[in-house]
């Protein structure tokens, strides 16, 4: 789907699930003062000032902690492999999202170099293809087997060969961006598609998925709302890429981290609201919005330890492990045994 499509059924529909994966993407979207708002240097800003947020305040947070706990996966990962006698069989590892190569290299790196053989792969599917050509042009020399796919991640497409036995990995809360309406309940057929979808990219092996398990709202507002730039990047976009006549303005529209949830889940519902009217033509199609108008840009989720296994169990996954820090950071993995 193009961007002019994603951006015409945000605006038609008030949601569109394909906005989430364009907010990484590389583009020539200025603000009012020539600043650039390119989603790769808006995440990799984010991303820079979590970690030394962490640094400076001995706290964690999504980014320092998961470096944590991709550590110890790396150290236990061999051991899930023996455990299923496997260590005979090439093992590839798959990553779902990647993003920068500073994520890569301090979270996946240890586990491609714990696991992988000369006669296996190190697969990494993204939507951004300037995330891909920073992995290509850091590790294209140094990494046997890279393979470098641009694809949406949620797709449940497969991306191995068929009898690849894979290790396969989702770092970053990316599962947490899963799609689901805004809601007051649980989304349990949504998470378990997610997983089954994310499950079938390979034939067997595991599949390691971080999420972010702190239910506690005001905190999850407050960690989103010190980035809104980064949630909104996606309007300089349409300015600078699409066809647009009328009164199109970017600044217009604010962040919101609407949260909502219960003792098993947070939906953090990231939302952009019209903070004037507004009236334009995107392509052939007419849009008007009034003050107060609300768009819902993305989710991102956080879940209990409980509700990930009962998702995964539904989604025909085996919980075999479950790393956490105790405070919010969970990296839960799961064995696929069979074809589906
Ligand atoms: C939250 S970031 C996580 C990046 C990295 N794994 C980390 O741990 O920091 C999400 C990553 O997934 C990619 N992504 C998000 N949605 C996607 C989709 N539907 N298809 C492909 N890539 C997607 C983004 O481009 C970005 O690289």
């Amino acid at each position: 789907m193009k961007f002019t499509d994603i951006s015409i059924e945000l605006f038609r529909n008030g949601y569109c699930f394909k906005v989430g994966s364009e907010q990484y993407a590389d583009h020539e979207g200025v603000d009012a003062v020539g600043r650039s708002r390119s989603g790769m240097l808006l995440w990799r800003q984010a991303e820079s000032a979590r970690l030394a947020d962490a640094l400076r305040t001995g706290s964690a947070n999504m980014v320092s902690a998961e470096i944590k706990l991709a550590k110890e996966l790396a150290v236990r990962a061999p051991n899930y492999v023996r455990a299923a006698n496997l260590s005979a069989v090439p093992i590839s590892v798959l990553e779902f999202g990647p993003g920068t190569t500073m994520a890569f290299r301090e979270k996946t790196l240890p586990l491609v170099q714990g696991l992988t053989t000369p006669n296996s792969r190190c697969i990494l599917v993204d939507n951004s293809a300037a995330f891909l050509e920073e992995l290509r042009r850091e590790y294209g020399e140094n990494l046997h087997k890279l393979a470098l796919v641009q694809d949406d991640i949620f797709s449940g497409r497969r991306f191995t060969h068929a009898e690849e036995t894979t290790f396969m990995v989702m770092f970053g809360r990316t599962f947490g961006n899963l799609d689901a309406p805004a809601s007051f309940m649980p989304p349990y057929q949504d998470a378990t598609l997610t997983l089954r979808n994310l499950a079938k990219a390979a034939p067997s092996g595991w599949l390691a998925v971080s999420v972010g398990s702190n239910l506690d709202a005001p905190a999850a507002k407050a960690y989103y709302e010190a980035h809104p730039d980064f949630q909104l990047n996606v309007f300089y976009r349409m300015q600078a890429e699409v066809w647009i006549e009328g009164d199109f303005d970017p600044t217009v529209l604010h962040y919101e981290a609407d949260v909502r949830g219960n003792e098993e889940f947070l939906q953090v519902v990231h939302t952009a609201i019209f903070s004037r009217d507004m009236a334009f033509r995107m392509e052939d199609v007419s849009f008007k919005f009034k003050k107060g108008d609300r768009l819902h840009l993305k989710n991102s989720f956080c879940f209990s330890a409980n509700f990930m296994r009962e998702a995964a169990i539904c989604a025909g996954l085996e919980p075999i492990d479950l790393l956490t820090d105790g405070l919010g950071s969970d990296l839960h993995v799961f064995r696929k045994r069979t074809v589906f």
